[in-house]
C-alpha cells in the first residue's frame, strides 16, 4: 500500500498533484534521460561538473520517490558510449561521482529494498568503477522492491549489435546456426531481459531526442519532455510527468476500443 505521507507534505504542490494521480495505472517502468546539467551549471557560472554533482541530488530524490511510488522498475541513463568524447576531467569526474553515490546510497538503497543492476557496456569502464558497481549489485541482489538501472558506457545500437552477437554465439554453441529468431527471443538476450519495457520515457532540459537511449525498449513508450534541467528535476516534476502519461491514449498502432466498435458497427449496417 502506497503510503502518501512519504511522499508530500500536506498543503505542498506535491500533495495536489499526487491527487490527480490514479494510483490503478501507473506506469511500470519510467526510463529518464537526464539532461541538462552542464547548462545548469553554465546559469550559475560555474563549472560543468558542478552540474553532474548538484545532479546527484536528483538522482537520490527520484529514486527514492520510484521505491516510494512502488513503481517496478526505473532506469537511468547516466554515461553514453558517446561522452568518452567529453574532456577527460569531466569524465573523470562523472565516475568519481559514481563511486561516490554507490558508496553513499547503498543503505538507502537496502532500506528502501530498492534492487540495483547497472546496464551497458560495463565491462568497459575502469576497473575501480566495475567493483564498486557488483558490490552494489550482489549487496541488493535479493531486494524485491523497485528495480533501478543505471545505464552506464551505454548505447542503443551497441545493445542491438551485442545482442546480435550474443545470439549468434548461442545458436553456433547450440548448432543451431540456420535457426529463425522472434521478437521474443531477441529481447530476451537484450542488456534488459525480463524486465518490461519502459511505458514512459522521461527526457528533462526540453531537447526533443532519444540520444540512443533504449531503442529497442521504448517502441511504444510514451515520451515526456520538460523544459526542467536535471538538477532542478525533483519529485513533483515526476508527478507532473505520471498524470501526462495518464492523459494519453495509448493505443500500440490499433484503436481504442470505443472506436473500435464504432468500425464494427458501421460495418454491420453496411452488410
Ligand atoms: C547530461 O547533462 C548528463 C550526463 C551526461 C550525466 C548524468 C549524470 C548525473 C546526473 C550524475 C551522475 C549520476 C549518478 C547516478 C552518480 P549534460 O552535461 O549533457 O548537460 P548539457 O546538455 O546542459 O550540457
Amino acid at each position: 500500500m502506497i503510503d502518501l505521507s512519504k511522499l508530500a507534505e500536506p498543503g505542498s504542490i506535491e500533495e495536489s498533484l499526487l491527487e490527480r494521480i490514479d494510483f490503478k495505472r501507473m506506469p511500470r517502468h519510467i526510463a529518464v534521460i537526464m539532461d541538462g546539467n552542464g547548462r545548469w551549471a553554465k546559469s550559475r557560472n560555474l563549472p560543468r561538473v558542478e552540474g553532474h554533482r548538484a545532479g546527484i541530488a536528483s538522482v537520490r530524490e527520484i529514486v527514492e520517490t520510484a521505491a516510494r511510488l512502488e513503481l517496478g522498475v526505473i532506469t537511468l541513463y547516466a554515461f553514453s558510449v558517446e561522452n568518452w568524447k567529453r574532456p577527460r576531467y569531466e569524465v573523470a569526474t562523472l565516475m568519481l561521482l559514481l563511486k561516490e553515490y554507490l558508496r553513499k546510497e547503498l543503505a538507502t538503497l537496502m532500506d528502501n529494498n530498492i534492487r540495483f543492476v547497472p546496464i551497458g557496456r560495463v565491462d568497459g569502464l575502469d576497473e575501480t568503477v566495475q567493483r564498486e558497481l557488483r558490490y552494489a549489485q550482489e549487496q541488493t541482489a535479493r531486494n524485491t522492491g523497485l528495480l533501478f538501472q543505471i545505464a552506464l558506457n551505454y548505447g542503443g545500437r551497441a545493445e542491438i549489435v551485442d545482442t546480435v552477437n550474443r545470439i549468434m554465439a548461442l545458436l553456433r554453441e547450440r548448432e543451431m546456426s540456420d535457426a529463425v529468431i522472434d521478437e521474443a527471443f531477441f529481447s530476451d538476450h537484450l542488456y534488459t531481459a525480463n524486465v518490461d519495457d519502459p511505458d514512459l520515457l522521461i527526457r528533462t532540459s526540453g531537447e526533443l531526442r532519444v540520444s540512443n537511449f533504449l531503442l529497442w525498449q521504448i517502441a511504444y513508450a510514451e515520451i515526456h519532455v520538460t523544459k526542467v534541467l536535471w538538477p532542478d528535476f525533483r519529485r513533483r516534476h515526476l508527478f507532473e510527468a505520471i498524470i501526462d502519461f495518464q492523459a494519453r491514449d495509448r493505443r500500440y498502432g490499433g484503436v481504442e476500443e470505443a472506436d473500435a466498435q464504432m468500425f464494427i458497427e458501421a460495418d454491420e449496417n453496411r452488410a
